[in-house]
């Protein structure tokens, strides 16, 4: 029997509905903050008579904030935020088991993202969910009668944080947005613990190489090049760490490992992995010098850190060797090994951070939006941190999931910290 739909979509196959719902409540079963937040939402419908447009990757994960923010009241529209990230399955059990009108098929082109965004954005939106800042540069440059609308929106990576700033700082940015990335509950484990392992995962789902005794570069030491280079050294690779900022160099270098330019691990590298959020970080040069058999992936949010054009031009030939694994032949004979067309590893081969991590990014994102709709008229259109006590409070919530109790502070210890005259 052929399975229908009553909401707009445009997904894949929705006879895949029934697989994706099992799998997105595989996931809820290790996302309890977010699930207590979905009780009270239900309960009190903070987000009632809301439109809320979300451009993220369509996982397991994201199926859940949806049904945290529709159970808020929301009306709540999907799209992808990477061509290479949806999970087709998910997409369907989405439209036709949870009500949410999704736009995401594994695999489009640029024009489909595009047309996919325009469907979430013809909605005319109260409330923007971006992962990357897709929705909001898209209604800066081009649809700009949505501002009329639109009191905010929350961004949920490095990347688009650092687009939004730089909108911010241009004085272009016209409403006001909350960066979930900020929040200690999002990039101390998301970014750390999520991408580290589900990079790994992703790399070894595409190779199955064995990653003991291989030169491991991790292009970047930010929160997930930190990640990625604990996971890589416990599976007993030895790892090379490039930098271009001091400190985080340092950093590298007193947690043991290698630091060097990236002209100089280019040679020696067996595989190199970007996660900087720059252009062309691994460019010509350094894969002119690269061993063969050199595998190169991305695993930072858009897929300019590899010079992918470069690299075609300067092979003889490529072809794709096994899913999400491309060979380019060299002139001189040498083989690179590019994963996932040089896109978020992570999400593309694998299945992108793991539920338990995302139970605190999108706590935060479920709140942020309840924080959004309630102060929006009293803030400024710049971007803001998550309330630190929003922040503390997702962090206690996981805690007492876990089952683990902390200390709190003795009255005498509390006067000590708030004075300044006891000293030795
Ligand atoms: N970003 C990284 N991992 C993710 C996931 N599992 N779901 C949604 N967004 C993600």
């Amino acid at each position: 029997m052929a399975v229908t739909a009553n909401v707009p979509h445009d997904v894949t196959d929705l006879g895949l509905a029934d697989t994706g719902k099992s799998a997105i409540e595989w996931a809820e079963a290790s996302m309890p903050v977010l699930r207590a937040i979905r009780e009270r939402f239900e309960a009190e419908k903070p987000l009632a008579g809301l439109t809320l447009a979300a451009c993220l990757h369509v996982t397991t994960e994201t199926a859940n904030l949806m049904r945290t923010l529709k159970a808020g009241g929301a009306d709540v529209y999907l799209c992808a935020s990477n061509p290479l990230s949806t999970q087709d399955e998910t997409a369907a059990a989405l439209v036709v088991h949870y009500g949410v009108p999704t736009f995401a098929r594994t695999g489009e082109d640029n024009d489909v993202y595009y047309d996919h965004i325009k469907s979430v954005l013809d909605t005319s939106p109260a409330i923007t969910m971006d992962d990357g800042a897709d929705l909001v540069s898209t209604i800066h440059s081009s649809r700009t009668e949505l501002l009329e609308t639109i009191i905010g929106g929350t961004e949920e990576t490095t990347t688009g944080v650092i687009r939004l700033r730089s909108m911010g700082e241009d004085g272009v940015l016209k409403f006001p947005i909350v960066a979930v990335n900020e929040a200690n509950t999002k990039h101390f484990f998301d970014n750390r613990y999520g991408t580290g392992q589900s990079t790994v995962d992703g790399i070894l789902r595409a190779t199955n190489i064995l990653l003991a005794g291989k030169n491991f570069v991790v292009v970047g030491y930010g929160w997930c090049g930190r990640g990625l280079a604990s996971r890589a050294e416990g599976m007993g690779a030895n790892v090379i760490v490039t930098e271009v900022d001091p400190t985080r160099a340092l950093e590298a270098v007193m947690d043991g490992y290698r630091v060097m330019p990236m002209m100089e691990a280019a040679a020696i590298g067996d595989i190199f992995v970007t996660m900087t959020g720059d252009k062309h970080v691994v460019d010509t040069h350094h894969m002119d010098v690269m061993k063969s058999g050199a595998i190169v992936a991305n695993s930072g949010h858009f897929d300019v850190e590899i010079n992918v054009a470069s690299l075609a031009e300067m092979s003889t030939s490529r072809r794709t060797v096994r899913p999400f694994l491309e060979e380019f032949v060299q002139k001189d004979g040498r083989k690179i090994y590019l994963l996932g067309e040089g896109r978020l590893i992570n999400l593309a081969s694998a299945e992108g951070h793991p539920a338990s991590v995302m139970d605190m990014s999108f706590a935060n994102q479920a709140l942020a939006a309840e924080y959004m709709k309630d102060n929006a008229t009293t803030l400024e259109p710049r971007v803001y941190s998550v309330p630190e006590d929003m922040d503390a409070e997702i962090a206690r919530l996981k805690l007492e999931s876990m089952g683990i109790e902390i200390d709190t502070l003795t009255d005498e210890q509390e006067t000590y910290l708030g004075s300044w005259e006891e000293g030795t």
